[in-house]
């Protein structure tokens, strides 16, 4: 249930190239455009350090940290992003929308490399206290068209991730979708081959009518 005092906590999630972070961006715009005090942000990064610990974690070789220590960075990006700029947002009225957020590192780290959920989930209690977003948008589409479109990217030096084989990939669309599954009444999945504007219609509709005290 959210908090009325508090903004809205929408966060995007989904494999490689799914389309997350335009339809994040356009969902910034047009939450700007309706007057709406919102900021966009995106994880492992949003604060200098996090962003910092972004090129650690992105760039480079593809077995360069063990799955516990990427956790933790990954974490620790978090626990940054969350007390500098997530928290004191939300607090003080602000939407927040986040392209990734702690439900990646359930996906990725947790159930498709095998490290400890509960670990994951009592570091993610530490640092949240337990809050999870108002809202999860999951764009859903096949892996071998999302890294095809990811790595047609020209400036994307951020390969690491995508280097991983189709295997990994349909694992990470799975484990995507059981989430989704468990936590349906935050969750909506979106078809990520439709069209970029039929996608942003879904979201401002589905947004308009489950918080339409918030956007009547
Ligand atoms: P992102 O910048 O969203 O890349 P893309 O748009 O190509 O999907 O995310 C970078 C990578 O980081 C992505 O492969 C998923 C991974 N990741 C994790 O493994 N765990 C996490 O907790 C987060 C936030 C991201």
């Amino acid at each position: 249930m959210q908090d009325r005092h508090h903004g809205l906590f929408i966060t995007f999630e989904g494999g490689e190239g799914c389309g997350k972070s335009l339809q994040s961006r356009m969902l910034f715009d047009w939450l700007v455009s309706s007057n709406k005090d919102v900021i966009l942000t995106r994880e492992p990064g949003g604060t200098d350090l996090s962003e910092n610990i972004r090129r650690l974690l992105l760039v480079g070789n593809i077995n360069s940290w063990d799955p516990t220590t990427e956790s933790l960075l990954f974490l620790a990006a978090r626990s940054d992003h969350w007390f500098k700029k997530i928290f004191p947002a939300l607090t003080a009225g602000s939407s927040v929308v986040c392209d990734r957020f702690q439900d990646s590192s359930i996906v990725y780290q947790g159930i498709c490399k095998g490290v400890s959920l509960d670990m994951l989930d009592k570091i993610y209690l530490e640092i949240t206290g337990g809050k999870h977003p108002d809202r999860t948008y999951l764009l859903d589409i096949p892996p071998e068209v999302g890294i095809r479109r990811s790595i047609s990217r020209s400036d994307n030096n951020e390969t690491r991730f995508e280097k991983m084989d189709i295997g990994f990939h349909e694992k990470v669309r799975n484990a995507f979708l059981e989430l989704a599954d468990r936590y349906a009444e935050r969750y909506l999945i979106l078809d990520g081959n439709l069209s970029t504007d039929e996608i942003h219609d879904q979201i401002k509709e589905d947004l308009t009518q489950r918080f339409h005290n918030i956007f009547s």
